[in-house]
């Protein structure tokens, strides 16, 4: 009798050809190791971590526990309830002098979940949409996951990292369809400066661009800068124009996922079409709890900020013991991201990577490396995290960077 011919199994499983194109995000790499090690009793210094490490405010929490006994469990809006896109409105006309409709609002898991409504409903296959390193990684994979394509302009550790309109716009091809900015940047804190925002705006609107821009950090900006992009885009192009936002980093909720995205109204029903086939609404008791964040006391956020303030100049302060840290001012969010190559070499460490993954190892500091952001020879320092951690992982830090 012939044996029956069984189909061998194969190595991995046939996935979906996108797979082939996205990981997990990397910056969730070190966290996951910082975690492995730290079960395993290592004293492990986190200057790694994306969120800030402040409780989230007790008003917030205790709008949440309202919620919970009054029994706001059940389904709520797709777009999310009303009195949520209200607050988010009025923040924006507080904060901005802008005006949004609660229609022209929709409330989504996270900054990152509008961002990912934005590409999605605006670029697809053949597009090109432009975008900066150093850079948040999410912001390129969406664009490949919505079929287009990204392109990536660089800014330089000489300048700040400062986007100008002039190099955003010198990657525009009759393709481009959009560019999406971060500001302040992730890793770099760097802001886009006003006069190019009025530039940028200006062009944008007359080639008929999108804008998508990334405010999750919009409250962590240090030194008052200037930096209302909404108005100086909302003036030029409204139409064309996508905000997202997100309560995670200004108001310590990372964990409660609450974003939104702000635009004229067909971008809002297309990123509610699309949300209503994927997660539905935003938790409910996290939206009673953000109704709290965005409509009550905002001492809570100035309060951090100020904390951040005196960790980053404190941090660099630290760093500079080692001048071959080069590091800059960020002007937002909450990273230090200096260039580290005086420290490679092909007898050491030959990259950034390798040069975070021994510091993990050797010293137990969980930093990002620059090849996350696309930009290898830096790594990132996160300074959500206290004063005495701080001054530990940098110890340690210039320890193992000395050799
Ligand atoms: C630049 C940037 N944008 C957006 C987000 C999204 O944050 P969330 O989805 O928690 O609002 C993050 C989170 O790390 C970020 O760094």
């Amino acid at each position: 009798m012939t044996p029956k011919t069984i189909a061998p199994v194969p190595e991995t499983p046939p996935l979906a050809d996108r797979m082939r194109q996205v990981g997990l995000s990397p910056t969730m790499k070190g966290t996951i190791e910082a975690e492995r090690l730290r079960r395993a009793g290592v004293d492990v210094v986190d200057l790694g971590a994306g969120e800030p490490d402040f409780p989230t405010p007790a008003h917030v929490v205790a709008a949440a526990h309202t919620a919970l006994d009054r029994q706001f469990t059940k389904y709520t809006s797709n777009m999310g309830i009303v009195e949520l896109r209200e607050a988010v409105a009025a923040r924006y006309r507080a904060d901005y002098g802008v005006e949004y409709r609660p229609d022209e609002v929709i409330m989504t898991a996270g900054g990152k979940q509008a961002l990912f409504h934005a590409a999605m409903a605006l670029f697809g296959a053949g597009d090109e949409v432009i975008t900066h390193r150093p850079g948040w990684p999410t912001i390129a994979e969406q664009i490949r996951l919505a079929g287009a394509t990204p392109v990536v302009v660089t800014t330089h550790f000489d300048e700040g990292f400062a986007l100008t309109a002039e190099r955003l716009l010198s990657a525009v091809t009759p393709r481009t369809r959009g560019i999406v900015i971060n500001s302040p940047g992730n890793p770099t804190g760097a802001l886009l400066p006003e006069a190019e925002a009025r530039a940028l705006a200006a062009e944008a609107a007359r080639l008929g661009l999108w804008i998508v821009i990334d405010l999750c950090y919009e409250r962590l900006i240090y030194d008052a800068v200037p930096h209302n992009l909404p108005r100086i885009f909302g003036d030029a192009m409204r139409d064309r124009l996508v905000l997202a936002g997100s309560t995670s980093k200004a108001y310590a909720m990372t964990g409660w996922r609450c974003g939104w995205l702000a635009a004229a109204k067909p971008v809002v029903q297309a990123a509610n079409a699309l949300q209503s086939h994927q997660t539905s609404n935003v938790n409910s008791i996290t939206q009673h709890a953000a109704v709290a964040a965005l409509t009550g006391p905002q001492e809570c956020v100035a309060d951090m900020l100020a904390q951040y303030q005196t960790r980053r100049d404190q941090a660099r302060a630290w760093l500079a013991e080692e001048p071959r840290f080069r590091c800059g001012v960020p002007q937002g969010a909450f990273y230090l991201f200096p260039d580290i190559t005086d420290f490679l070499s092909p007898d050491r460490c030959r990259t950034s990577l390798e040069f975070t993954d021994r510091l993990l190892a050797e010293e137990h500091v969980v930093t990002t490396p620059g090849e996350a952001f696309d930009t290898p020879g830096f790594i990132r320092l996160s300074y959500a995290t206290s004063l005495d951690r701080l001054r530990d992982g940098i110890t340690r830090l210039i320890r193992f960077a000395r050799g």
